[in-house]
């Protein structure tokens, strides 16, 4: 069982202010209440008493990821990276914060094949030879420094707390725990800290890290320095090169936040805001959303609906394996890509009656699970500054490595890149050369931190799910823009198709039995998923009524809260 949120007393104080103020809330267009939703009840305690502190929407945040590192510490932390997407009231800006993790000063593009060229399993998933250089902790010090109210001592006080003080064993920490278990074995001080005596922890198990309580507060003390610098670096520096890595301290230190403009869109009226380069998501979403505008929707079965929005989904994935990658080394055609022309292109190659085998659309390159490790959170204050943030090591425990002395568990991002033209990674995809391995450059995500904006109001949401992230921002989308709520969002059944496997994967009950059938009769593959997709947190705020939501994926095991 997971404690309780000790700010019980915070939390009814402020159901109060939500009865007095819920009626104005519209007025000024500030919501006048905060909402957060988040994958673990303690990061949103954490949230809350930023807020409760005199913190904004943009302190919650660093207090909810950082607190996110340590009760989730198999979906992202200190030694991985992370999107904001921020809005900030006061001036309607927006911004998104590029935490993501740099290949090492010592990568190269065939660093992960043998002598035959062939791709050495598991090399860029397991060990220090799998991990970017993190960017998290950089974020949540810019954020802090450029955006927050309070200092990084307030909102990092909670992570560390918990740190210190242990986090209860829930079911997800125990079966990744399990899942990791052989790569662990390579890691004296990840073992210590997650197999206490050796074994996989049963659930209720008390799980401390004082190593990483230390090294949030070398961060919270010094900031940047804290970390990228001095002792935090030196310990990770060298605890990566004894086990076989890669990393230089000059990686560490050279480490750059990069603020970015983000993708917009406007679909049925709706404006899209969402990530750019060097994740996928906001071009997918928005040239999806492109491809579909020339459709109406409204008017179609429900076969032929999920038909065209399939179809949509396999051209999207097609340009992102083509052309997508760090823009910093190789320039996207991205007004291209964003281009209504364009999607109207994509959209006359679609039939009505039949699936277009993804080998039939030209050149792609010759090849090519669901989300719990990656998480999100989004978060809405009183004043109207929001926050969707996608936080990530990519795979359960990352690298399943931590250099001694630094509690910090390495990510395994490395495997976004495009380890061999044509070959799968992990999620299934496919990259060209424009997402190939070079020092310091970002490797392709699939994280997309996105709102939604229209006359009806705000929607705040991500989810973590490897590749199928941006259909799942893309479905949960669709369905607010027909008037559907939070919860609806976050409960929908799912389905994805990536260009390669050509492939429509699908949760049961995203498809009728008599949806299966026309779609297999139009010649689409359809493979129901063994597993649930996603875990998504979505807050919404509604102009009309001023009412403001927050819910959380049933298939997490979240309880979020409006207050
Ligand atoms: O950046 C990306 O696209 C991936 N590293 C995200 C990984 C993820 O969502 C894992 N969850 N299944």
């Amino acid at each position: 069982m997971l404690p309780s949120p000790p700010t019980i007393g915070l939390r009814l104080g402020l159901a109060a202010i939500v009865a007095a103020l819920c009626g104005a809330a519209q007025a000024g267009r500030a919501p006048g209440v905060a909402a957060i939703a988040a994958a673990h009840p303690l990061a949103i305690a954490a949230g809350e008493e930023a807020l409760g502190a005199g913190g904004n929407a943009f302190d919650a945040a660093v207090a909810i990821s950082a607190t996110l590192a340590v009760v989730e510490p198999y979906a992202s932390g200190l030694g991985g990276g992370a999107f904001w997407l921020l809005h900030r009231a006061e001036d309607g800006r927006d911004v998104f914060i590029d935490a993501r993790e740099t290949a090492p000063g010592a990568a190269r593009p065939d660093m992960y094949l043998d002598a035959q060229g062939k791709v050495v399993p598991g090399l860029s998933l397991d060990g220090p030879l799998a991990a970017g250089i993190p960017g998290e902790p950089a974020g949540l010090v810019h954020i802090a420094e450029r955006y927050g109210r309070l200092p990084l001592a307030r909102t990092l006080a909670p992570a560390i707390r918990i740190a210190e003080q242990g986090v209860p064993v829930h079911t997800r920490m125990q079966l990744g725990l399990r899942f990791r278990q052989s790569a662990a074995r390579n890691s004296p001080a990840f073992m210590a800290v997650f197999y206490p005596g050796g074994e996989v922890p049963t659930p209720g198990a008390l799980i401390r890290q004082p190593d990483l309580a230390k090294t949030l507060r070398r961060l919270a003390e010094q900031g940047f320095d804290g970390f990228y610098r001095g002792p935090t670096a030196t310990r990770l520096v060298a605890g990566v090169r004894a086990a076989g890595g890669i990393w230089s301290a000059e990686d560490l230190a050279s480490y750059k936040v990069i603020e970015r403009d983000p993708v917009r869109g406007v679909y049925r009226g709706v404006t899209v805001i969402s990530a750019p380069l060097p994740s996928a998501g906001g071009i997918g979403l928005v040239n999806m959303l492109n491809i579909l505008d020339g459709f109406d929707l409204a008017t179609l079965d429900g076969a032929t609906r999920k038909h065209v929005v399939i179809e949509a989904m396999r051209r999207a994935y097609r340009d992102r394996a083509l052309y997508l990658g760090d823009p910093a080394f190789s320039p996207p055609p991205i007004e291209q890509l964003l281009h209504p022309f364009y999607a109207a292109g994509q959209r006359a190659s679609i039939r009505l009656d039949r699936a277009t085998p993804s080998a039939a659309l030209p050149a792609g390159p010759s090849d090519g699970s669901e989300g719990r490790d990656t998480t999100h959170f989004s978060v809405l204050d009183r004043d109207g500054n929001r926050v969707a943030g996608t936080l990530s090591i990519n795979t359960w425990y990352g690298a399943a490595f931590m250099p001694p002395g630094t509690g910090v568990v390495l990510n395994n991002e490395m495997d976004d890149f495009t380890v061999r033209e044509g070959v799968a990674n992990w999620f299934e995809l496919i990259g060209s050369t424009a997402n190939i391995i070079e020092p310091g450059k970002r490797m392709l995500s699939s994280m997309s931190p996105t709102f939604l904006e229209s006359e009806r109001g705000v929607a705040i949401l991500g989810t973590p799910g490897g590749s199928r992230i941006i259909t799942m921002v893309l479905l949960a989308g669709l369905a607010w823009i027909d008037g559907a709520d939070a919860e609806t969002m976050v409960s929908l059944k799912r389905y994805h198709h990536q260009f390669l496997p050509d492939t429509v994967a699908y949760e049961e009950g995203a498809l009728t039995a008599g949806e299966i059938s026309q779609l297999e009769a139009r010649g689409h593959k359809l493979s129901l998923s063994p597993r649930a997709f996603g875990n998504m947190n979505v807050v919404t705020w509604d102009y009309a009524n001023g009412k403001v939501e927050a819910a959380m994926d049933p298939r997490g095991r979240a309880e979020g809260r409006v207050y």
